[in-house]
């Protein structure tokens, strides 16, 4: 992933192949992501979730992991099977009250 195994320091020089290389956010622009874990014994998996004020910055990033950037594939992607995926948009509060009003229920 492009750190130390032992203390978690992030290397200096990063492989072309990295995942934190391939996915540099003071490229691509920030993002917050989780990573949850789901399953059992037999079926188990990582479900990764990505926000962003942009959509463009997730596809990059994806873009550059599977090697359409630089042309060198992100090493995670020799290690993961992706089954699927979708974008969401998720509006503001604020945005959402400016359309439609306030949600049945909210005070006034
Ligand atoms: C199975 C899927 C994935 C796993 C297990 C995974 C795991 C990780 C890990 C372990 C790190 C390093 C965290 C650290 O050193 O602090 C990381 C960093 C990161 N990942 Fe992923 N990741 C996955 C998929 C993705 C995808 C699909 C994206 C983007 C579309 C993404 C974007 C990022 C970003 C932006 C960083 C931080 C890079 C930076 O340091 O600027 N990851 N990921």
């Amino acid at each position: 992933m492009g750190r130390t195994k032992l203390d978690s320091v992030e290397f200096e020089d990063l492989s072309d192949e990295s995942h934190v290389g391939s996915t540099d956010q003071e490229r691509f622009g920030e993002i917050f992501r989780r990573n949850m874990p789901y399953g059992t014994v037999t079926d188990h998996g990582t479900m990764f979730v990505g926000f962003a004020r942009a959509q463009r910055r997730l596809s990059a990033m994806l873009e550059s992991m599977a090697g359409l950037t630089t042309g060198t594939r992100d090493a995670l992607t020799r290690f993961t099977h992706p089954l699927t995926g979708a974008y969401y948009f998720v509006p503001s509060t604020g945005s959402v009250r400016a359309g439609i009003g306030d949600p049945p229920g909210s005070s006034p």
